[in-house]
């Protein structure tokens, strides 16, 4: 598989239906055609993902969007505020939507979003049609932030891949559920809750309480192959220790400064280098929950939970 920043040949994969990994401000897509079955078939394929999970439908502009899914005035204006940038809005599709159900699993809702990277952007309105884009690691595993980790966990599964260096995020984009003029918080993510309650001028309301659920949100995933222990304040016997802030003793950390936007931009790559060292265990230092703290500690608790596979 070649890498560069050549857009027209990253368009030229997409066009004949092949798989191109792509930068996003939040972390590496893979990308496939959202109008062509066949393609997007190849994304849950190379990932090795569960079909009932839904993809991510990725457009240049909210106008695009507004073709595929029908969006009321309170999904309007967090897009007035986040687009372009790392919020996914789940609406119901659009009655003629163009977009096989199988990117949206079945399900009778959409998931959008207009990212602000600019090689994302180019790629975007070059090909001139939506593109699905889960994160480009196979699944359960930890998303890519560069594009070496793409070629690490996919290999010869991507049939491009454009690197863009290092994600500026680094952790995904918050997936926002609107229902009948409600909006759930399906996935925490790169904007923060208190962020997305400052525009809606209410707060976000709790998916378990309403039984509707982002498919994604499996108990394990996000897993390196070492176990992982949260909360540690120094490494134990044959453990790797992550710092953050005060307990940063050792080579990782998260942020020496306790940044917690550093922290995610981190967390990802860390973990792979952790990880790549091939230690009896990884030790993580506490993170408190408050800003980018609470997407960094649902990822971490997912990576921690007995393992499913
Ligand atoms: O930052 C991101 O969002 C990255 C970049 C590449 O854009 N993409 C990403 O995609 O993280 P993925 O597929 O790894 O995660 C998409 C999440 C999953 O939790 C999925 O279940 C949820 O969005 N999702 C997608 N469509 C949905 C729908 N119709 N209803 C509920 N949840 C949906
Ligand atoms: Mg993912």
């Amino acid at each position: 598989m070649i890498a560069s920043n050549d857009i027209s040949r990253a368009v030229t994969v997409l066009r004949s239906g092949g798989l191109v990994a792509f930068p996003t401000e939040t972390v590496y897509g893979l990308g496939a055609d959202a109008l062509n079955e066949n393609a997007i078939a190849k994304v849950y394929a190379a990932k090795d993902r569960p079909s009932f999970n839904p993809l991510i439908v990725h457009v240049a502009s909210a106008d695009e969007a507004f073709l595929l899914g029908r969006f009321d005035s309170v999904s309007q204006l967090l897009v007035r505020r986040f687009w372009p940038g790392p919020l996914t809005l789940v609406v119901p599709r659009a009655a003629n939507c163009p977009v096989p159900l199988l990117a949206s699993a079945g399900l009778d809702t959409i998931a959008l979003r207009v990212p602000s990277h600019k090689l994302a952007l180019e790629l975007l309105r070059k090909f001139g049609k939506p593109v699905v884009a889960p994160s480009a690691n196979p699944s359960g595993r930890i998303s890519p932030t560069t594009m070496q980790h793409v070629r690490d966990g996919l290999g010869d599964k991507v049939d491009f891949i454009v690197d863009g260096g290092a994600s500026d995020v680094g952790i995904e984009s918050s997936v926002v559920r609107i229902v009948d003029g409600y909006a759930y918080l399906l996935r925490s993510g790169a904007i923060a809750r208190c962020d997305v309650e400052a525009v809606l001028k209410h707060k976000l309301h709790d998916p378990e309480t309403s039984r509707l659920h982002s498919p994604g949100q499996l108990e394990s995933h996000y897993a390196p192959n070492a176990p992982l222990r949260l909360g540690a304040k120094s490494a134990g016997d044959g453990e790797i220790y992550i710092g953050f802030g005060a307990f940063s003793h050792g080579l990782l950390t998260l942020s020496a400064t306790g940044d917690l936007v550093e922290a995610a931009a981190n967390l990802y790559r860390l973990l792979h280098e952790a990880d790549a060292q091939r230690p009896q265990g990884i030790a993580i230092a506490p993170i408190p929950s408050m800003g980018l703290g609470e997407a960094i500690n649902d990822r971490l608790k997912r990576a921690a939970a007995p393992r499913t596979t």
